[in-house]
């Protein structure tokens, strides 16, 4: 996906100028870096340049002669921007400084401000899978399902937002040998009369499902041990107890394994009975997971639910077409593997015992995403310990040709991420060493939340509050996770996240409920604030100038966010945003000034609002109007 240049971030018009006069430079570097930073020295310019230094290393010329070159050539190309530069604006060895023209600056924001706010549809839009959430069936969402549901949905917005065709992909963990264990347990258990299938919950099937796996787990090594031990003369009789038991476990536990291969078995071959089963626990499963994709204001919806059962019948024939190409190679054993050039391990796709794995169906899911349901680009959000696993399936796929489309190869991308730690920095579980639950994450984030609203707000009645608690709440839920490099582990911490000072959710929710308190006090003391969407603007003190600037970088962060499949990006825009503007409110008064000033500053408001709102929605957090 090119991402454009943008045609409002001051930063990219100057690279973008000075490239083209380096460029023209004779001897210089086609792709040399302009080297464009923002000016130590507000009193020399606004940004400058530090590409004249490197420049004359390589051409063998002085620095300061090269410095006026480009900016002579520099000049004519940037004249609508910047103010003329002359000798004195070149300084030291040869930075070249440029101030920007207040008006080019209003110019710009003008242009900025329509209902885009920037960024435009392409006009070729492409398709872009973005496989997220990832839950698996019989199993509580925990903490790890929160990046997986919060980023994903981030960088589908993300997508969505500068006009792709986003389709999300919620690869359930439905299918396998597993998922047979508790059904064949739910049906034991409903058939005992213990459980009825029509109450059944998901807390049930999580117990269920722990239940049989350990009861279908032969204890083979602990038995080869006590049988080794027991063999000893002199403890043979002392344990000879143990080992019958322990023989005894063994071989219910076989027995157990088996029949969980019978009922899978039966589940591959559409047996009624245990696709009711299946079914059930099925719609128990996603019912909680859509709760939760709701509670966390993702568009995670039904219908883009692709569990690994929808694959189960394109497994064979996807092996058999590996073999018959050649792309695949059937090993002594009977294992079936793909190899490719780089990877250290291959790709098993095919057990010898005939089973198929996880990687069979990502690689069948590639094929759908690519030729059914047109992707150009593939984004998983999983965790980063299985990049492994992916870079075996990416690279199985292309050889097979699976990723080919029309116009070439679809990008196949893991946007990894790191784990969720506690205080403690181990992994983030209860103290008797369980998995979170995500709802009683959530529930933990909102109560905290209401706590705060409570404090800043004390007037506010109850019945108002709750609702704000709630949405800021999970706003500071998922902008901690969202704001932080993805691919880092992040520790989690309720009082760091909803507190309202910092780099925080509740922080950025506060900071627009303060813009949209400006215009409702304008109405409370009657101050006219007609036409002032259309008043002409002024930029001419340094904290209006400064918050023009952050506005004009909105859309080529957006798309920079987008590109790295980075939200934290845009998180960090939205900070520096927040913080540009309280500068400007600080340093500017917008309903006492004249009424030119006052209709020119009221439209800044209202446009940083909007950009604010934008980027929020746009990362999926939830706002209110006043805190
Ligand atoms: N269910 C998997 C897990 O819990 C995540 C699925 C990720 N998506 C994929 N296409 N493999 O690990």
């Amino acid at each position: 996906m090119p991402a454009d240049r943008s045609e409002f971030d001051p930063v990219e018009l100057l690279t973008h100028a000075f490239r083209q006069a380096i460029a023209s430079i004779e001897g210089a570097p086609a792709d040399a870096d302009p080297l464009i930073t923002p000016s130590k020295r507000a009193e020399l310019g606004d940004f400058q340049s530090n590409a004249a230094m490197p420049l004359a290393k390589i051409l063998g010329r002085k620095p300061r002669e090269i410095a006026s070159e480009l900016a002579e050539k520099v000049g004519p190309l940037l004249s609508d921007l910047v103010e003329p530069l002359t000798d004195a604006d070149i300084a030291g060895p040869g930075f070249i400084n440029v101030r920007l023209k207040p008006e080019a600056l209003a110019r710009l924001l003008a242009q900025l401000d329509s209902p885009a706010l920037g960024l435009e549809a392409p006009a070729e839009p492409e398709t872009v899978v973005v496989d997220l959430c990832g839950v698996n069936l019989a199993k509580q969402m925990h903490v790890g399902h929160l990046r997986s549901t919060v980023i994903g949905d981030a960088l589908a917005r993300l997508f969505e937002r500068l006009g792709h065709t986003v389709i999300r992909q919620n690869h359930v963990g439905d299918w396998g040998l597993p998922i047979a264990m508790v059904t064949r347990t739910l049906m034991e258990q409903a058939a005992q009369g213990k459980l009825d299938l029509d109450a059944v919950t998901l807390d049930d099937l999580d117990r269920l499902y722990k239940e049989a796996k350990a009861e279908s787990t032969p204890p083979t090594a602990k038995l080869k041990m006590w049988r080794a031990w027991a063999r000893h003369p002199k403890v043979d009789a002392e344990f000879e107890d143990d080992v019958r038991t322990l023989e005894g476990e063994h071989e219910a536990a076989e027995a157990n394994l088996s029949a969980s291969k019978q009922t899978l078995v039966r589940l591959q071959n559409h047996d009624a009975e245990v696709e009711a089963v299946w079914q059930k626990l099925y719609d128990v499963t996603i019912a909680a997971c859509l709760d939760n994709c709701a509670r966390l204001k993702t568009r995670i919806t039904e219908q883009d639910s692709a569990g690994e059962s929808s694959y189960r019948e394109e497994l064979a024939p996807l092996v058999a077409d590996l073999i018959e190409r050649g792309v695949a190679e059937e090993e002594a054993g009977g294992a079936v593997v793909v190899r490719v050039g780089g990877i250290e391990e291959p790709c098993l796709v095919r057990k010898s015992d005939g089973g198929y794995l996880y990687a069979t169906t990502d690689v069948a899911a590639i094929r759908r995403r690519v030729r059914t349901l047109g992707a150009h680009r593939v984004v998983y959000c999983v965790d980063a310990r299985q990049a492994l696993h992916f870079r075996q399936v990416f690279g199985a796929a292309h050889k097979a040709g699976y990723a080919t489309t029309g116009a070439g190869e679809a990008k196949l991308e893991h946007a990894a991420f790191g784990m969720v730690l506690g205080e403690d920095r181990r992994p983030f579980k209860t103290r008797s060493g369980e998995n979170i639950r995500l709802s009683e994450l959530l529930d933990e984030a909102i109560a905290r939340a209401g706590e705060k609203v409570a404090e800043s707000s004390p007037d506010t009645p109850e019945a108002e509050r709750l609702p704000i608690a709630e949405v800021v709440g999970i706003a500071a839920i998922k902008y901690a996770d969202l704001s932080n490099d993805r691919i880092k582990d992040y520790v989690f911490s309720y009082d760091r996240m909803v507190a309202l000072q910092g780099n925080t959710g509740p922080y950025l929710l506060y900071a627009l409920a303060r813009i949209k308190s400006i215009f409702r006090k304008a109405a409370e003391l009657g101050i006219d604030t007609a036409g002032f969407e259309r008043a002409p603007l002024a930029v001419g003190e340094p904290a209006e100038k400064a918050l023009a600037m952050q506005l004009l970088a909105y859309p080529s962060s957006v798309r920079r966010s987008a590109e790295h499949l980075e939200p934290h990006r845009l998180c960090a825009y939205l900070y520096d945003l927040a913080g540009a503007f309280s500068g400007f409110f600080e340093h500017c008064p917008v309903l006492k000034g004249e009424a030119g000033v006052r209709a020119s500053r009221l439209r800044l408001c209202a446009l940083t609002a909007r950009v604010l709102e934008d980027g929020l929605e746009t990362l999926g957090i939830p706002h209110v109007d006043r805190m």
